[in-house]
């Protein structure tokens, strides 16, 4: 039986990356802004993978508005925006049950990773995340992604 270790064991990184979430930490701001194509081209729930600059990313549709990440999962390298998303629930007692991040989380299609789509932080070890950008809608329908 291997041993635990401490700093990745989900009792630990759980309530670090709810402490991320809770805070809706925006993206780190960058500059530069690029036509990512229309905000009707994806319906509410829906999602859509552009390629940006020699990047994959892919930008999703939230209850909340766009968000997009990198379409590269920190593990081994899979496309994860093709990932299902799902909700989540906190940590909680026998007997309870908190559903939480409904609609927000990413989860890889090789390994089951997850991470929150608004922040990028991962779900199961506090130090992993993929690289989350800032979307934005125009007046006039068209969707930007800062990068
Ligand atoms: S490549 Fe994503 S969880 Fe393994």
């Amino acid at each position: 039986m291997s041993a635990c270790n401490p700093d990745s064991h989900p009792c630990k990184a759980i309530p670090a990356a709810f402490a991320v979430a809770d805070a809706a930490a925006a993206p780190k701001k960058r500059n530069r802004e690029i036509e990512a194509g229309r905000a009707d081209e994806i319906p509410l729930g829906g999602r859509k993978i552009v390629e940006i600059d020699h990047l994959s990313i892919g930008i999703f549709h939230l209850r909340d508005g766009f968000h997009a990440v990198r379409n590269q999962c920190p593990h081994q390298g899979a496309e994860l925006c093709k990932g299902s998303i799902h909700g989540t629930h906190r940590p909680s007692d026998v007997g309870e049950f908190e559903p939480a991040l409904d609609g927000r989380v990413l989860r890889c299609p090789w390994h089951g990773w997850e991470f929150d789509i608004v922040t990028g932080k991962g779900l199961y070890n506090e130090k992993d995340r993929v690289l989350a950008y800032e979307v934005r809608v125009h007046d006039d329908g068209r969707l930007t992604v800062l990068i």
